[in-house]
């Protein structure tokens, strides 16, 4: 049987229960047929005389299953067993599996409370539905959350589509729907404007650049959310007005205090002595600071035996401070899964580590589109230091140098523009305490036109490439 609800698992579990298998015996992984023949077999617990469990256990269970995670119905089951057969400690947050619940029940609560915040209505045009909603919640709370917008939207008809299921209301009741019917998705991805005006008006007038904290913004707003905030497109500007103003008011502090070494202090603070993750973000060694999120740091294990090094974030790692998490991520991720390496063991970084953009069309306008600028030869020199720090720290074995700017960046050669690809095509070279192997760039496979299969076949052979030499004695 397919355990697809709390519902469903409460009765197998309750069977389970009762003929004694203990948690171990049960193997809720796969959640399909396993179940079924354990019921026939007698399990080698004790099974209990009665089934007496604290009234507060069957909503705490169910709200902890509301959590998705592989092992969902086997933590539930472990608690269960163990409070009833008689060792209520599981649902202490000072037990292992009591804590565990506590967790999942938590992160449950928040994502049902993002929901509130972060789901935002756009008119519709569909007869049956006047207002509609995209969300992408992480755990099962649409049913959690709904209801609290019958009362926010009055009699209008409404509904939220989420990557799992749907909440209607047709103006009288909610319904949900399992799955969400594909219409209704496809009503809710196309992005009608009208309205996200008024929000980007409402978020900047609450904007108060000067108590700004970009940390604890992106805490309580994730940025898993602002692909579908209209607010969230006006946040890097408003960022980085936000800093601007900051570094204004500093400087003129500093050039108060100091007399005559204003252009000193400019220049120590371009050139950070020692590299830190938090220097990284204070860096303004070339002007692209100014219009970016926040700087985005490599990430991996320190051990990594093999670093692979783009150009730059792009949009969306500008506003989730991480590498790779866009378009040309998906596209590195294929590429790792093709070649047989795991993202996580690797190193990830760029050449450049602020987000260089121009607005769409060349307005100025808030809220315009950020489209990709590529740095120029001094923006990528400025960044070779931090560069030069990871390649210290890291000291991988292979570097893979995806496209001509990180190519540029680790020869220290002065103008990628000049660097043909096909001359270091398919040969490592020794650089250095590392192999150097040269890639085509993931976005360069995205927009390239025909040769995009040849070219994702040459980036999966660099990865092979690198993963022997990493293992190479
Ligand atoms: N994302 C990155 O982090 N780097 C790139 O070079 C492109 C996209």
């Amino acid at each position: 049987m397919v355990i697809s609800s709390f519902d469903d698992w409460r009765q197998e579990a309750r069977r389970l229960v009762l003929a004694g298998v203990a948690p171990h015996e049960a193997d809720w992984q796969g959640n399909t047929g396993l179940l079924d023949g354990l019921l026939d077999a007698t399990g080698s617990g004790d099974p209990p005389r009665t089934l007496r469990i604290p009234r507060a256990l069957p909503e705490l269970l169910a709200s902890a299953a509301r959590f998705r995670a592989e092992d969902r119905w086997a933590l539930l089951y472990r608690v269960l067993w163990r409070v009833v057969t008689g060792d209520r400690s599981a649902i202490l947050a000072g037990d292992s599996d009591g804590s565990e619940l506590h967790r999942r029940i938590k992160a449950v609560r928040r994502e049902a409370h993002h929901l509130h915040a972060f789901l935002r209505f756009r008119p519709c045009q569909a007869t049956e539905v006047e207002f509609i909603a995209w969300h992408e919640p992480a755990h099962e709370v649409l049913d959690l959350g709904a209801e609290h917008f019958i009362g926010r939207m009055g009699r209008t008809r409404w509904a939220i589509a989420t990557p799992d299921g749907a909440a209607c209301f047709d103006g009288h009741a909610l319904h949900y729907r399992h799955p969400c019917p594909p219409a209704l998705t496809r009503l809710a991805k196309v992005v009608d404007e009208r309205g996200d005006a008024l929000w980007q008006t409402y978020y900047q007038s609450t904007f108060n650049p000067a108590r700004l904290n970009e940390k604890a913004m992106r805490g309580h707003m994730p940025v898993r959310f602002w692909q579908h905030l209209p607010e969230a497109r006006l946040i890097p500007q408003m960022v980085s007005e936000a800093r601007a103003g900051q570094q204004r008011l500093a400087q003129a502090a500093d050039v108060g205090e100091r007399d005559g070494k204003a252009v000193l202090i400019a220049r120590e603070r371009a050139q950070p002595a020692r590299p830190t993750t938090s220097a990284l973000q204070d860096c303004q060694a070339c002007a692209i600071w100014r219009n970016a999120t926040c700087a985005v740091p490599g990430e991996g294990p320190q051990q990594a035996s093999i670093m692979l090094i783009g150009e730059q974030p792009g949009d969306l790692e500008d506003l989730a401070g991480r590498p790779f998490v866009g378009p040309a991520g998906q596209v590195l991720n294929d590429a790792l899964l093709a070649a047989g390496l795991e993202r996580d063991a690797l190193y990830l970084t760029n050449a450049v580590k602020h987000f260089k953009w121009e607005p769409r069309g060349g307005s100025t306008s808030r809220g315009a589109t950020r489209l990709h600028a590529t740095p120029k030869p001094a923006e990528i020199q400025a960044c070779r230091p931090w560069l030069d720090e990871e390649l210290n720290r890291i000291r991988p074995r292979v570097v893979v140098a995806l496209g001509r700017t990180a190519l540029a960046s680790v020869l220290k050669m002065h103008d990628p523009q000049r660097i043909r690809l096909a001359d270091f095509g398919g040969q490592a070279i020794r650089h250095e305490h590392f192999w150097l192997l040269v890639a085509p760039h993931p976005a360069a496979i995205l927009r390239s036109r025909g040769d995009a299969e040849v070219r994702l076949a040459e980036l999966v052979a660099a990865l092979e490439q690198a993963n022997r030499l990493a293992h190479e004695a």
